[in-house]
């Protein structure tokens, strides 16, 4: 069986490019004084260490000096607000969103995977999450018949050859029970989603990010109405405009 740790890569580009977009899909999507559930097939730990080296340096590492002109953004004030003495902490993904409901003052429901055992104590004890070990992909499956639609990220390793082709069925069902869906991916894999999908992609050195060998990524969306696709058209704009413009 493959084995993936996030830990080494933990705010690298792509990240910074998935969380921005999640967090302003959140922003959105959360009202205040409701209930909201999100959920994660691969959810990775609640938090990391920024230590040296990492992929984090080529990421979130090279935005660092300018995250006050990026502050209007959720993503990134979160960040500010969590490293008042510069980058040593990096928030997982469900985390991001938790903090996002908290600010949105809206009653979030996560229901989250992850198949790692150290993973899963790492979210031992964890308040206001409902973890779940095992398999993200059938995990969050059977959650759709139960639950509510809701906003999901499907965010695998791609270490297993099966991953693209389980994460688009995923997407494409959850899409169809209402849900709100980001499916993230590098921009070299082959495979990549078709039908009534929107895809924001980001190219890494044109936006003095770097990825390693990794040219750059996508955030596809599913589910979208008009208004939530405006936004996240009008702020990944933004984002891209303030950091080619440096
Ligand atoms: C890219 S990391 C997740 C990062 C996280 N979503 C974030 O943005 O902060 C992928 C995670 O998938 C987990 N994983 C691998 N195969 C899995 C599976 N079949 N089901 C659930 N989780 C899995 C790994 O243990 C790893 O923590």
């Amino acid at each position: 069986m493959h084995h993936y740790d996030h830990r080494g890569h933990a705010g690298n580009a792509g990240d910074v490019w998935k969380h921005l977009l999640l967090l302003e899909a959140a922003s959105c999507l959360f009202i205040p004084d409701r209930s909201f559930v999100y959920a994660e097939s691969h959810v990775g730990r609640p938090e990391y260490a920024l230590c040296t080296p990492g992929d984090w340096v080529g990421g979130i590492g090279k935005l660092w000096p300018i995250l006050p002109k990026l502050k209007n953004f959720c993503y990134f004030d979160i960040l500010v607000e969590m490293n008042p003495t510069g980058p040593k902490r990096y928030p997982g993904s469900a985390v991001l969103v938790l903090e996002t409901a908290k600010r949105r003052k809206t009653d979030l429901q996560s229901e989250i995977w992850d198949a790692d055992p150290g993973v899963a104590a790492a979210w031992q004890g964890f308040s206001g999450v409902c973890f779940h070990m095992g398999d993200g992909f059938s995990g969050v499956e059977s959650l759709l018949e139960l639950s509510p639609p809701g906003l999901l990220l499907i965010d695998p390793p791609y270490i297993d050859p099966s991953d693209m082709r389980r994460a688009e069925k995923l997407l494409f069902i959850a899409r169809d029970l209402g849900w709100v869906v980001l499916l993230w991916y590098m921009m070299e894999t082959e495979t990549v989603p078709n039908g009534r999908l929107e895809k924001f992609e980001l190219n890494f050195a044109k936006c003095g990010l770097d990825g390693g060998r990794w040219k750059g990524c996508v955030v596809a969306v599913a589910g979208a109405d008009d208004e939530l696709l405006c936004h996240l058209l009008v702020q990944s704009d933004r984002f891209i405009d303030i950091i080619s413009n440096r």
